[in-house]
């Protein structure tokens, strides 16, 4: 299989049916349905929102270190199997604050799983954008203690309404940090979230960015910095970014010269971890292994921390 790394990847996305029914037993929780395939038979999303509506639901079965360490295991050895070599993961500590888990549990837990898992990988925290640049301060504050086991920062969540420009403080806070920055922008934001994204919070990758093309001045510039693009086929399907795969943009967008790189975002959502994704590029779009190969080539390139095995 084709080596590659995945930059894309919320691993509160990683968390399946299966184990959400395991970890409610386990902890006691009760759920609407503990069949899992009643669970499945909810994943048919209409945007973004519907999807994070049941992505928060059912993360609330995460509730111990123990929790963090097996969802985050358990999506390394998928990975693996699918060819994944290095791993840049986000997670979404204010979904978990809310609840009352603290940061030690969520950091306890993922970074154990990282440093047992045997691949090179390394986790970035996110700020959920419909939180507010205020919260998101207080919860970068609260994990600079942690700032050795993160190696830098996101913007994710609901995008529209959110734009990137009310985060500048806090992006600000991670640059001096020495924290990496990157930023969902693009996805169904237009072109000027990516622009904001770029300008005000000098993110060093885009994740999604796929409405940039709408705009050949962003084009220009995304090409000219090489500023690489974390696209996610399967998710823009399911989460209606784009109306199939046979017409989504990534193969101009690797014609126009980007770096664009392929990601699975929720894997347990959206039908397929990553080579599912290269796999349906070739099937749906007839991409060639030289154009897939590229792609992978993109995503070490890509990659803040890949340290080779
Ligand atoms: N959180 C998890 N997946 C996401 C996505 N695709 N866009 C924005 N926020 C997310
Ligand atoms: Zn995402």
């Amino acid at each position: 299989m084709r080596p590659k790394a995945e930059l894309h990847l919320h691993i509160e996305g990683t968390l399946e049916p299966e184990l959400v029914v395991e970890l409610a037993r386990r902890n006691r929780i009760d759920l609407p349905t503990f069949d899992v395939e009643a669970i499945r038979a909810r994943y048919s999303f209409a945007n973004l929102q519907s999807f994070l509506d049941v992505y928060y639901e059912n993360m609330a079965v995460l509730r111990t270190e123990e929790d963090f360490y097996d969802l985050a295991t358990a999506y390394l050895r998928r990975a693996a199997a699918q060819g994944v070599r290095h791993a840049e993961i986000f997670f979404d500590p204010q979904a978990h604050l809310s609840r009352g888990v603290p940061l030690e549990v969520v950091f306890g837990g993922l970074s154990a799983a990282l440093k047992d898992g045997g691949m090179s990988a390394a986790l970035i925290l996110c700020f959920l954008r419909d939180r507010g640049p205020e919260e998101a301060e207080e919860v970068l504050r609260a994990a600079l203690p942690y700032r050795e086991r993160f190696i830098g920062v996101g913007l994710d969540s609901a995008e529209v309404g959110y734009p990137p420009s009310l985060f500048r403080r806090v992006f600000d806070i991670a640059a001096a940090e020495g924290l990496r920055r990157v930023a969902h922008a693009g996805e169904e934001g237009g072109p000027d979230y990516v622009w904001e994204a770029l300008d005000i919070l000098r993110v060093e990758r885009v994740d999604h960015g796929i409405r940039a093309m709408e705009d050949p001045q962003l084009v220009a510039r995304l090409r000219a910095e090489r500023i690489p693009l974390t696209v996610c086929p399967l998710s823009n399907v399911r989460l209606r970014a784009v109306p199939s795969l046979r017409d989504h943009i990534l193969p101009a967008m690797l014609d126009e010269g980007l770096v664009v790189t392929v990601n699975s975002d929720d894997p347990a959502y959206f039908g397929g971890y990553v080579d599912d994704n290269y796999e349906a590029l070739r099937r749906e779009l007839g991409m060639t292994d030289d154009q897939l190969d590229r792609i992978a080539r993109h995503s070490f390139e890509a990659s803040f921390a890949y340290e080779p095995a």
